[in-house]
């Protein structure tokens, strides 16, 4: 987004890889060596970790988000639960892969306004869109927050539905049992995008779920509708999480804990040090329930705020700057009536927060934007 190269760029990520060089190097050579380039010891190995790591009973390997979350979906259809035309509830200002996956499964978004508090799904609207067809919620931890899981899970449970929730930008987020981001509902997807809190050195993603069946039906649809080699089931698809990034992603995970903590640390700073009117500072109620995935504030006249953060060398991106159901990839929707969804698609920037951030960095941002 930003035009001229920033003095703190929004993601350094090659800095907060380098880290991991001489690990990955030593990775990549066991993997050489291995000679398994799909479907060996290291997606296994993952797998297995992520699941722990999640509280799930079971995880699934597969080539990227998107893909996760369309898996999921198609996995219930053929399981019969769910039926092509059925509902899907999803909240309309989440990123559009979100409702890309269920299009591309044959079911119909029914797109529903975010609480401006949290940016993500507001709970007191979801009842008045259920319908017959209505089967399943799917809320997405939008820049890292957990969606009000106690809420969408009584609702679903007085309306019979299921709930799939879209933690691409959550791993590690908990509730305030403690249970975390990928066990909270029926099935979860997550992708480890390079620039996610557990990022890949490609695509990949994953979908966590306590359902054997679902489990079993979601790995052979990624794997062409088999589980048997050269037998077909199901009309799947070729996505899988291959060997190397799986190998990488194991590397990775081992600090994932410390880096959200790391991540809270540095939102901290910036909620209790940024003091301008002008900024609107995003809701936390200070639990783990947040990863800080993004940091995105609030601007009434962003352009205007743009144009200041590219002068003082302070990166920047917008989540996002089209509301889903404004983009031409998205036509049926263009009617809808989404006016909170529209306001912070306007007002919406996400400063910088990652782990590669220096002290003087931070301190340089808070100073800038106190200084707007
Ligand atoms: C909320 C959300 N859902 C889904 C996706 C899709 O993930 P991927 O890019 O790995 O397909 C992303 C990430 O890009 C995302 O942020």
């Amino acid at each position: 987004m930003t035009k001229h190269k920033p003095s703190i760029p929004f993601l350094d990520l090659h800095k907060i890889n380098s880290r991991y060089h001489k690990q990955l190097k030593s990775r990549f050579s066991d993997f050489l060596d291995s000679g398994r380039y799909i479907k060996g010891g290291f997606v296994e190995e993952f797998e297995h970790t992520f699941a722990k790591f999640c509280g799930t009973k079971y995880c699934i390997g597969v080539g990227n988000g998107l893909d996760a979350l369309t898996l999921i979906l198609r996995g219930y259809i053929e399981l019969g639960k769910i039926n092509p035309g059925d509902e899907v509830i999803v909240a309309a200002n989440t990123f559009i892969a979100t409702i890309l996956s269920i299009k591309y499964s044959g079911l119909k978004p029914v797109l529903v306004e975010p609480d401006e508090k949290t940016f993500n799904l507001d709970t007191h609207r979801i009842e008045q869109y259920i319908t017959d067809k209505t089967k399943v919620i799917l809320p997405t931890h939008l820049y890292g927050q957990l969606a009000k899981m106690k809420e969408i899970n009584a609702i679903a449970k007085q309306h019979d539905l299921l709930i799939i929730s879209d933690a691409a930008q959550a791993h590690g987020a908990k509730d305030d049992s403690d249970n975390v981001a990928g066990n909270l509902c029926n099935a979860s997807s997550f992708s480890f995008y390079p620039a996610k809190n557990l990022g890949a050195y490609g695509d990949a993603g994953a979908v966590t779920t306590n359902d054997a069946v679902l489990a079993k039906i979601v790995r052979s649809l990624g794997n062409y509708g088999s589980s048997i080699k050269y037998e077909n089931d199901y009309p799947g698809v070729n996505s899988r999480l291959d060997e190397l990034q799986a190998s990488f992603l194991l590397e990775k995970l081992k600090d994932l804990e410390e880096d959200n903590k790391l991540r809270r640390q540095i939102a901290k700073r910036y909620l209790s040090e940024i003091k301008n009117e002008k900024i609107q500072l995003p809701f936390w109620d200070g639990s783990e329930n947040h990863v800080f995935h993004l940091f995105v504030v609030r601007i009434a006249d962003r352009f205007e705020f743009c144009d200041y953060l590219e002068k003082t060398g302070i990166g920047y991106l917008i989540h996002y700057p089209i509301p889903p159901h404004h983009q031409k990839a998205l036509k049926q929707f263009s009617n809808l009536s989404l006016p909170i969804t529209e306001k912070i698609h306007e007002e919406v920037v996400s400063i910088p927060l990652n782990i590669g951030l220096e002290n003087h960095q931070i301190e340089q941002i808070i100073k800038t934007l106190n200084q707007y």
